[in-house]
């Protein structure tokens, strides 16, 4: 009997090896080196030149009729719209997030909008009743749904060339395994295997697959790399668990751009759309207390409003401690020094806290004064005016920088009834004052900004 060989694979990034390391050479990752079996059924590359090729194999790409781009509509325009406008026929969608997050829910959903379509529902983490009984809640009809309880791609593959469905869901990838890999479920051979054939079938049948992908300790979908190439779409689905709001974020999409996000509630009743964000996240304004700044973020391509909150305490044991929640923690710790050395106020013996109301994630330099300004209000304990909107980013000289889509924030601001709008001086010149009912300010320095707003 043959010797069975084994190699060393990262789980992370796919590196592989004959000798097992404790931590990967390649991404640095510790003990993500998992033993794998390699696969013996391999055909070596004999290099003949006795292939055919046939006229029509290659072409001008003047001469390949363009495939008609027609997409379905899901329906759920958060959806429609992170995919850039609906699934495209034989696309594969990667949908990433932590477990419990919504992925399920969503796929649900997606398939009661669908209703007319005939879906295909693999699932290898939940039973065919658990399925049904999830869709009883909801208060769902479905009819052209069939639920496949079934983790072994071969019948899977068999079970969609006969049903030949209109989309195909397969919850979750790291559930479903090819018999001849040998390898483990879950493990990247598996995960890399298994894509690439979901792939060959969306490809050869034009059935959009969605595949669900849980998301590792470390915030990336396992096997991050060796998937994400692969497919066609990546959404990450993403939220505070402790919080109802979710966000779909688009990472990749070769049909449509990755600016766009959809927002949706977790309810009683599922998952919600949720169309006019900046009131949500305003719901539960703090009024008149120190610390409570409203800014405007550009999430995709819509303002949204968000309220930062600062809580600056003095510190009790000896180092000041600095937390953030929804905004990048190594950004506080600049925008802390600059306000220490432009608006001398010492926070060496105060601990600082942020926090983005509502559990939204905000990576944008545009909300960098507001950050700023909050931590002053809280400071002096002196509140801004609730009427104000803040935007700008902040230059480690204290300089108050220009920020895109201006125009775009100052109208969101305005539709909401803001009253007084800081921006950055230099966002000025290209704007049409006259146009905006609000009062705009341009500041140049964060010191400005103080005088304007304290
Ligand atoms: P689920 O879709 O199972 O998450 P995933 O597939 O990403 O692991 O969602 C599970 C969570 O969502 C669960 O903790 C309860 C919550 N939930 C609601 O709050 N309301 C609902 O109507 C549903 C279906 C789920
Ligand atoms: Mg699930």
């Amino acid at each position: 009997m043959a010797k069975v060989k084994t190699k060393y694979v990262c789980q992370n990034c796919g590196y592989s090896s004959l000798r097992w390391s404790g931590k990967c050479p390649d991404c640095d990752t510790w003990s993500s080196m998992t033993e794998e079996i390699i696969s013996t059924g391999k055909k070596k590359f004999s290099g003949n030149s006795s292939i055919k090729v046939n006229d029509g194999t290659y072409n001008l790409i003047s001469e390949i009729s363009s495939v008609n781009d027609s997409r379905i509509k899901t329906g759920i325009s958060e959806l429609d719209r992170v995919l850039g406008g609906g699934i495209v026929a034989g696309s594969v969608i990667l949908i990433g997030g932590d477990p419990g997050i919504g992925k399920s829910t969503l796929m649900l959903q997606l398939a009661e909008k669908v209703k007319d379509k005939k879906i295909l529902y693999v699932s290898g983490e939940e039973s065919a009743s658990q399925i049904k009984l999830r869709a009883e809640r909801l208060n769902f009809h479905l009819k052209n749904f069939y639920v496949l309880s079934e983790t072994s791609l071969d019948i899977i593959q068999a079970v969609a060339e006969r049903e030949n469905p209109d989309l195909i869901v397969v919850d979750s990838i790291q559930t479903v395994y090819r018999p001849e890999i040998e390898s483990a479920a879950g493990t990247v051979s598996q995960l890399r295997e298994s894509t690439a054939l979901l792939m060959f079938i969306a490809k050869k049948s034009s059935i959009p697959v969605f595949i669900v992908g849980h998301i590792t300790k470390e915030g990336m979908i396992a096997g991050p790399k060796v998937l994400e190439h692969m497919v066609d779409v990546v959404l990450q689905f993403e939220g505070e668990r402790t919080h109802s709001y979710r966000i779909l974020r688009g990472i990749k999409n070769r049909f449509g751009s990755t600016n766009e996000i959809g927002i949706f509630e977790m309810t009683e009743e599922g998952l919600k759309e949720v169309l006019n964000p900046s009131e949500v996240f305003l719901s539960q304004r703090n009024y008149g207390s120190s610390g409570c700044v409203i800014s405007a973020s550009l999430e995709g391509t819509r303002p949204v409003l968000i309220e930062v909150q600062a809580l600056v305490s003095s510190t009790s044991y000896g180092f000041p401690q600095r937390t953030s929640m929804g905004f990048d923690y190594k950004k506080l710790n600049i925008i802390i020094a600059v306000i220490e050395k432009k608006l001398g106020l010492f926070l060496d013996k105060n601990d600082v806290f942020i926090n983005i109301a509502g559990g939204i994630k905000i990576d944008e330099p545009a909300i960098d004064l507001a950050v700023a300004m909050s931590i002053y209000s809280s400071y002096r304990d002196i509140p801004v005016d609730s009427d104000t909107v803040i935007l700008g980013e902040l230059g480690l000289s204290g300089e108050v920088r220009t920020i895109s889509y201006i125009d775009k924030r100052i109208t969101e601001a305005a539709k909401l009834g803001f009253k007084k709008i800081i921006i950055p001086k230099g966002n000025l010149k290209n704007l049409n004052l006259d146009k905006y009912k609000s009062e705009i300010t341009g500041v140049e320095k964060i010191k400005d900004a103080v005088e304007k707003l304290i």
